[in-house]
């Protein structure tokens, strides 16, 4: 399956290289669809477009006048009035409306400042209830020429070359369309659009191609412009409102109905052939899907055929034949280069046009046995041969060791036993959990036999020296090969002597492919240092807590003189708030917080402050009076 998508991916980027042809078509069907869904839509865009491109397409209208008459507008936006009135008059459900339903429109056309978006809803407005004659020919003209010198888009020339269709002045929309049309955007140098988008594009599309139809003239349209319009609305074509259906059906329809029309030629269905079926379908039409008009079935040939690989002609001149009951499909038969498969370029030709195809001529191939041999690396003796065929496995565990060789040999051959080459050819070795894999490439000699020798010295470093049992797999592919080809051939038992490690026993280094789980990181804290013996920290604690022994013996020496002590409540006071920050002191070293110290310290300090403020004034009175 995966050589089948890398296939279809290459072909995909290479089946339809010009720019010659389209390569596709709007699906009309699709977009009827999104019509028919939102037909009885209550929103009045949905519903004016959705009955506006359905009318377009001559399709089946249902009755919808009960709907028109309760549905929400606004009657100050002179488009949805527009909207309301044309929905009205496609359905012939004029009646069902008020007539003052068009006062809008007749208010805005007193008006000196309408714009010509607003004179072209106005007059299609009152146009749809049968009153279109109010807008005069030949001073409405002057009026909208004065306008479009202040805006000259393409978006007011195509409602002004709308506005003609309805004053019948056809014949200056015919000498200003060619002028028009040079104005459109160019993108990518392949498609053209007007600036505006699909609504611009599609309105100036439509009004050119009715004007010159009325006026039995032929398309101003260039080929080239043709083309490009027609790239731009493929691709625009996955559009899914009503109103961008709509417009691209009024656009498509257009470009398909001039002369001569753009041509589609697209591959339809698969784009490869197998020795089973041999033909190719191609769809060729016009870009809304329909039969090419004018064109014959013997002038759809396939002019020539080329081998991509090599760049030989495989076939010229081959005519198609049109499938019975569909005028679109033409069959190319490929039997004759059926049996050389590989990628081919196919140009095909729809009377003057051209496209190139890709096609892909799919083979099968086929492996009949594989020779798998033992021998020494040296090739002092003669290697052990094996004899597989397939799709069988070797029938023993196969034993190789690093001053061994294994062989294997093999040709791929297509389906009428020729022998070929294949882009892929590979072999696997790998363990059964696929944790330990190496892939090598099988050559193929002068006479496409493939080869691959495996020095099983030379790949232990592939397979991280790892020895056990592994097993080999053979794979053959190609992009022009049907049935790509995966053979499990057998076991053998690699032995890479003194520098292997056994399988399953943990590899030293984790290689860089390893795939399993790497082992945990521990970290682990440096073991602290010996302390010294306890008799040496207790004479040094005792050292330090020495000289306060001293001040203790000292003073019990000198005895305490209490004399001036002044007995006052204020002193008292005073050292005992002293003593107790003292103590608090004591207590945050052993188990309050900062926070809390701070708490109880703050009344504690203003009272120690306080008294000791009054102790030193009485102090100091003291001593003054004696
Ligand atoms: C294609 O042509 C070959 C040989 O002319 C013929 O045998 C085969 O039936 C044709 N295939 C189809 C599908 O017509």
């Amino acid at each position: 399956m995966y050589f089948h998508g890398l296939f279809l991916l290459l072909l995909s980027t290479l089946a339809l290289s010009n720019g010659n042809t389209l390569q596709g078509t709007i699906d009309i069907k699709r977009l009827q669809n999104i019509l028919q869904e939102n037909v009885k839509s209550k929103d009045i865009t949905a519903l004016y477009y959705s009955i506006k491109g359905l009318a377009e397409l001559n399709a089946d209208i249902p009755n919808i006048c009960e709907n028109l008459k309760t549905i929400k507008y606004d009657t100050k936006n002179i488009e949805q009035v527009f909207q309301l009135a044309n929905a009205a008059a496609i359905s012939n459900c004029q009646n069902s409306l008020k007539p003052d339903v068009i006062n809008p429109a007749t208010q805005l056309l007193e008006k000196k400042d309408a714009t010509i978006p607003d004179i072209y809803h106005a007059v299609y407005t009152l146009r749809a209830f049968g009153k279109g004659s109010v807008y005069d020919k030949e001073d409405a003209l002057k009026n909208l020429i004065q306008l479009l010198k202040k805006d000259d888009s393409p978006a007011n020339y195509g409602y002004v070359f709308a506005l003609c269709e309805h004053m019948g002045c056809g014949a200056w929309t015919a000498s200003h369309a060619e002028g028009v049309l040079l104005a459109a955007d160019e993108s990518d140098s392949k498609a053209l659009h007007f600036e505006g988008g699909l609504p611009v594009t599609a309105n100036l599309l439509g009004s050119i191609q009715r004007t010159y139809k009325n006026l039995k003239k032929p398309s101003p349209l260039t080929e080239e412009q043709r083309y490009k319009f027609a790239e731009y609305l493929l691709s625009r074509r996955s559009v899914n409102t009503p109103k961008g259906a709509s417009l691209l059906i009024e656009a498509a329809t257009a470009l398909a109905d001039d002369v001569p029309s753009p041509i589609s030629i697209a591959i339809k269905g698969k784009k490869y052939i197998t020795s089973d079926s041999d033909t190719i379908e191609f769809s060729i039409s016009d870009l809304i899907g329909r039969p090419v008009k004018f064109l014959k079935p013997e002038e759809v040939v396939a002019q020539s055929g080329t081998r991509l690989a090599d760049d030989v002609v495989v076939l010229s001149k081959q005519p198609l034949t049109q499938k019975a009951n569909e005028p679109t499909t033409f069959v190319l038969n490929l039997s004759k280069i059926k049996a050389q498969y590989g990628l081919y370029k196919i140009a095909l030709s729809a009377g003057t046009k051209t496209a190139n195809v890709n096609v892909a001529v799919l083979g099968e191939i086929q492996v009949t046995s594989v020779e798998v041999g033992i021998g020494d690396v040296d090739g002092t003796t003669s290697p052990k041969l094996t004899t597989v065929a397939y799709p069988n496995k070797l029938t023993e565990k196969l034993q190789a060791d690093h001053l061994q060789k294994v062989t294997l040999k093999f040709s791929v051959r297509d389906k009428y036993n020729k022998a070929v080459l294949v882009q892929q050819a590979f072999v696997r070795v790998a363990t059964a959990s696929g944790d330990h894999e190496t892939i090598f490439v099988a050559e193929p000699d002068n006479a496409k036999a493939y080869k691959v020798e495996l020095n099983v010295g030379g790949i232990a470093k592939h397979l991280n020296f790892v020895s056990g049992g592994y097993s080999l797999t053979m794979y053959l592919g190609d992009s022009a090969v049907s049935n790509p080809i995966a053979w499990h051939i057998g076991e053998v038992l690699f032995n890479f002597g003194k520098d292997a490690n056994a399988v399953g026993a943990p590899v030293t280094s984790a290689p860089a492919t390893y795939r399993g789980l790497l082992p945990e990181i521990a970290h682990i804290f440096r073991s602290p240092e010996a302390r010294p013996p306890r008799l040496v920290s207790d004479v040094f604690a005792a050292a330090c807590a020495a000289p306060l022994l001293l001040l203790l013996l000292l003073w019990a020496r000198l005895g305490l003189n209490m004399r001036n002590f002044p007995l006052t409540p204020s002193a008292l006071v005073f050292h005992v708030a002293l003593g107790a920050s003292l103590g608090l002191y004591g207590v945050l070293w052993l188990q309050l917080s900062m926070f809390d110290t701070m708490r109880y310290l703050l009344p504690l300090g203003a009272l120690t402050f306080l008294s000791g403020h009054r102790l030193l004034r009485r102090l100091a009175h003291d001593k003054a009076t004696r």
